[in-house]
């Protein structure tokens, strides 16, 4: 016994806290989980309340347990889980939330934490997914509400199988300031957790199969993808009654219109109540808005005014503390989701509203209630932090789903198992370039991201952001403080009617797009990394010495940061303002303009030059590519409108699309009211033939052979 005793002050860590593999359960085809310790009750896809596809995932095959993921371990000591998951020499990672400025992240650390994304990409940002991809065909998620750790290849254990060399800083040039790192370690500050393998015969199988797992993609409202406005925050109906006039009589389309905080009578804290003056009937204004076809999105941040009249029904269910002196809803509580369900039916979505833009979920740290607030549910200020965001979607979702009513809106904050909520990341950090970089991020880990744009300096920079802003997930104009139009600078007035018009056209495209992420798992936007046929994967340059800005001489990571492909065939190199020259890497295969068809490379990096006019976005096609187009409309189609297509056809080898409807507004398509229709080009014919169900709202189908 005193023996034992001596060993074990000798070794403590040995005997008291034991590093044991993990046990794995497949729960769906190429998926598994294992239980560490004593996982906690509020978990992430808890809260996202996931359903799992499993018709889909089974579809998707039936991989094995990923190798590489054999020898990993966990320990339980000092009351939190520290979990051990081997890498590969040459194994690049990605995921890790919604980074801004890197889309490879071996090497990295994180601390995943709910957060207004502050300019660095260490794990505070809008979206801290504890997700990695691997692109060794695997991703691990750690389905934690709490803050966790990553060390993304970083830390070497002394007992390292594969260990770095030691080397000699003052002779070997190749000395190197991060050793080699052969394990992803994290620490989740909790008794326990559920840990998923995801596997994939790559990256992008690996993303589909956790999308799946998640409910499969969100598949927005027809109308969601069409062009958004938004208005300043004072504007009176009468104000956004001719703005909407003005966007159709300079003929600029327009789907959505957004209300900012001063549709209520009282904001920051909210009353959620329409403010008399401005909008003295709220349901005669919103039907004027739906008879055109324009939809209404409400600004709102759930934080509760004293004159708001949910208060005192709410009040006991509310936290500790105050957000911008409004009482801050306990989500988790049944009461305090009812009396919110109560009051925006009545006062929103039975109105008319189509849905929310549901802002500051994330932080700053300032402004959100501190990690020592109590809340009545029980749960952690910080459980709560990391899953407000999870929490408010499902709810909104709710309302309208009540109406068999599809909604897309915005949010701030969000987490892990949102893949199937209607919602799109957006924030108040502006960077251009950086906006770039979230949207290829966006694709790993199951969030859409908009790349807003707010004002310019310039028109050429008004020119880029509305172009960019055009291929994503929501195009929007968000002039709440700005008042910026559209058409705001005339020198490129033409060219920014002409990019929003594009986007109309593409709406068939984009729509089946979306109907792959919701069917399939497959992201809409995709980092080129994610892509078959994508060469580079990024190299690493030797760092140089620098006695103040890099003293260590670290290496500097080349990411694809700057391009991305929407669906199977669009590749997009958006330009940024003054640089008007840009590298475009061309995946395996042949690619063509997508103006104008002519073939321009293939497996190979081209340079695009636009110095001689402002001009179009540059856009790829790749070979055997089918873009189907309608035309330039005002507005995205209604439920029942028929309109003529338009199918594009690229290159020479035989293709085929297929091409997605419903009704593009309930979720009828649940029920199997949707249609899958093959467009395919075969010895330079085209046909359609329908493939599954009978939904098609075309009427006139033309084919366009782009290359000849
Ligand atoms: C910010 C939000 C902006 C705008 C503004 C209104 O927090 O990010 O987009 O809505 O609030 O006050």
């Amino acid at each position: 016994m005193k023996n034992i005793f001596a060993l074990a002050l000798f070794f403590p860590f040995s005997l008291f806290a034991q590093t044991t593999t993990f046990q794995w359960q497949q729960v769906a085809p190429g998926v598994w989980k294992a239980t560490v310790g004593k996982p906690e009750k509020l978990t992430l896809l808890g809260v996202a309340e996931i359903q799992p596809r499993v018709e889909a995932l089974q579809k998707l095959g039936t991989p094995v347990f990923p190798n590489e993921l054999k020898q990993s371990t966990h320990e339980l000591t000092d009351g939190k889980a520290y979990l051990r998951f081997p890498l590969h020499k040459d194994e690049q990672l990605y995921g890790l939330g919604l980074n801004f400025k890197s889309v490879q992240q071996r090497g990295t650390i994180k601390t995943l934490h709910v957060d207004h994304y502050g300019g660095k990409d260490d794990g505070r940002t809008h979206a801290p997914v504890p997700f990695y991809v691997s692109d060794r065909g695997y991703g691990v998620l750690i389905n934690s509400a709490r803050y966790v750790t990553v060390y993304a290849g970083s830390a070497v254990r002394k007992d390292s199988k594969s260990p770095p060399e030691e080397m000699n800083r003052n002779t070997q040039k190749n000395w190197n300031a991060q050793p080699y790192s052969d394990a992803v370690d994290e620490l989740v500050p909790a008794p326990g957790t559920e840990v998923y393998v995801f596997a994939g015969k790559n990256a992008m199988e690996v993303v589909q199969r956790y999308n799946l797992y998640c409910g499969g993609g969100t598949l927005p409202p027809k109308w969601g993808l069409g062009f958004v406005h938004r208005t300043p925050t004072l504007f009176t109906d009468q104000q956004v009654l001719q703005e909407v006039k003005d966007f159709e009589q300079k003929g600029y389309p327009l789907s959505i219109i957004g209300l900012e905080p001063g549709w209520q009578s009282h904001a920051y804290p909210n009353s959620f109540v329409w403010d008399s003056t401005r909008y003295p009937q709220p349901k005669p204004f919103l039907d004027k808005l739906l008879a055109k076809n324009i939809r209404a999105n409400l600004w709102i941040n759930p934080y509760v005014s004293s004159h708001s009249p949910i208060y005192k029904d709410i009040l006991p269910y509310t936290a500790s503390h105050t957000v911008w002196v409004g009482v801050v809803p306990d989500f988790n509580l049944k009461p305090a989701r009812e009396s919110f369900k109560k009051h925006f039916t009545a006062q929103g979505v039975d109105l008319g509203v189509s849905g929310y833009k549901v802002d500051e979920t994330d932080g700053y740290d300032r402004w959100l209630w501190p990690d020592i607030a109590r809340f009545p549910s029980g749960y952690a200020a910080e459980q709560v932090r990391q899953t407000y965001g999870l929490q408010f979607q499902k709810m909104t979702v709710e309302w309208f789903r009540a109406r068999n009513q599809r909604t897309y809106g915005l949010t701030r904050a969000t987490n892990a198992g949102a893949s199937a909520m209607p919602y799109v990341i957006y924030n108040d950090y502006y960077n251009h370039k950086d906006f770039i970089t979230a949207l290829c991020n966006s694709s790993f880990i199951g969030v859409l991201w908009t790349p807003e744009a707010r004002s310019s300096k310039t028109a050429e920079e008004w020119l880029r952001r509305m172009q960019a802003v055009c291929f994503s997930p929501m195009a929007m104009l968000n002039a709440w403080a700005s008042g910026i139009k559209p058409w705001t600078y005339p020198e490129v007035a033409e060219q920014v009617k002409e990019v929003m018009q594009l986007r109309m056209q593409l709406l068939p495209y984009l729509y089946t797009t979306f109907a792959q992420y919701h069917f399939e798992g497959k992201p809409p936007i995709r980092a080129m990394n994610l892509v078959e046929g994508f060469a580079d994967a990024g190299t690493v340059v030797a760092g140089k010495f620098d006695a103040t800005d890099n003293p260590y001489a670290m290496a500097v990571r080349k990411d694809i940061k700057d391009q991305f492909m929407v669906g199977d065939y669009l590749l997009v190199a958006p330009l940024f303002a003054e640089e008007p020259k840009r590298r475009v890497i061309l995946p395996q295969g042949k690619w063509y303009d997508f103006y104008t068809g002519k073939y321009v490379g293939g497996g190979e990096t081209i340079e695009v030059d636009h110095s001689a006019g402002l001009d179009k976005i540059p856009l790829f096609v790749k070979d055997g590519g089918i873009i189907p187009m309608i035309p330039a409309t005002l507005h995205s189609p209604t439920k029942d409108e028929v309109l003529p297509l338009t199918v594009r056809y690229y290159g020479a080898q035989p293709g085929s699309f297929n091409l997605y409807d419903d009704d593009g507004e309930t979720f009828d398509y649940e029920k199997g009211n949707f249609g899958w229709t093959k467009l395919e080009v075969k010895d330079g014919k085209g046909q359609q033939l329908p493939t599954q169900g009978r939904e098609w709202r075309y009427g006139k189908v033309s084919w366009e052979y782009m290359t000849r």
